[in-house]
């Protein structure tokens, strides 16, 4: 099965009245829950990053980013995020990045054409940013670097950074395997990488077993849609 429940997630994703009654209202249930027993500051920091602004992650995946960035951001080396759509999800890494600086990767155009099976459940520009937008919505915050374009084209000019945190949320099987390829080799040991929608995407969830199929490390899977590896000591 290459889409998981293909048919419903293509039905509520193109449906903003169906997409409200579904994510929307499991998501702020989530965040009522989480208002129970989580600190203010954090409670206050995933309202303001999704204020005006449509958020793909769900209140508990938003926390998650949010925990795990803030805990990456003490240890030398950058954070990025590729799939950054209108930076809902940049402006949580921003929040708690300190003093790093983040690199965010999107064509800001929405996705590039997607092949194969993904054509029945993806269209070409879906999850339209604008490249604007996201650089007013972030001005506020320093050490934050824009490489906008198709990626891995669009890293082409980068040096030997390092990272301790990266945030991949792109939704497509070959965006996925190049975000792996690039980032893991670039990351430190222990950084994390963290992906979006593994447990309901199949070519993300593919392109991780793929990838990891000669490497030591083990995706964990998280409760929400999310799923991380840790760079291993051995190999970093
Ligand atoms: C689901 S959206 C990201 C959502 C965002 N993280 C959030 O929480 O709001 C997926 C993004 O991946 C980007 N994308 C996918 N493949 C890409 C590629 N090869 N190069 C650049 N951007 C890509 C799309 O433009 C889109 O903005």
């Amino acid at each position: 099965m290459w889409m998981r429940n293909e048919a419903m997630r293509r039905f509520v994703s193109r449906n903003r009245f169906v997409s409200f009654l579904t994510f929307g209202v499991h998501s702020a249930i989530q965040m009522k829950l989480l208002g129970g027993h989580k600190h203010p500051v954090t409670l206050r920091r995933l309202k303001q990053a999704r204020a005006d602004t449509d958020s793909l992650l769900s209140s508990d995946e938003a926390f998650i980013l949010h925990e795990l960035a803030q805990a990456q951001a003490i240890y030398e080396g950058d954070l990025a995020e590729f799939g950054v759509y209108r930076g809902a999800s940049a402006e949580l890494l921003c929040m708690v990045k300190a003093h790093r600086t983040l690199h965010l990767f999107d064509t800001f155009e929405g996705l590039p054409a997607p092949k194969g099976k993904e054509r029945k459940v993806f269209v070409k520009g879906e999850f339209n940013g604008s490249l604007k937008s996201v650089e007013r919505k972030l001005s506020g915050y320093e050490n934050v670097v824009f490489h906008p374009g198709f990626f891995p084209d669009s890293a082409a000019g980068l040096g030997e950074e390092r990272y301790s945190f990266v945030h991949l949320d792109v939704d497509l099987y070959e965006a996925t395997l190049a975000g792996l390829t690039y980032f893991y080799p670039r990351m430190i040991p222990g950084g994390i990488i963290l992906t979006h929608d593994y447990s309901i995407i199949d070519g993300v969830s593919l392109a991780f077993s793929e990838f990891l199929a000669d490497k030591p490390e083990h995706v964990i899977e998280l409760p929400t849609t999310q799923a991380m590896i840790i760079r291993s000591a051995h190999t970093a």
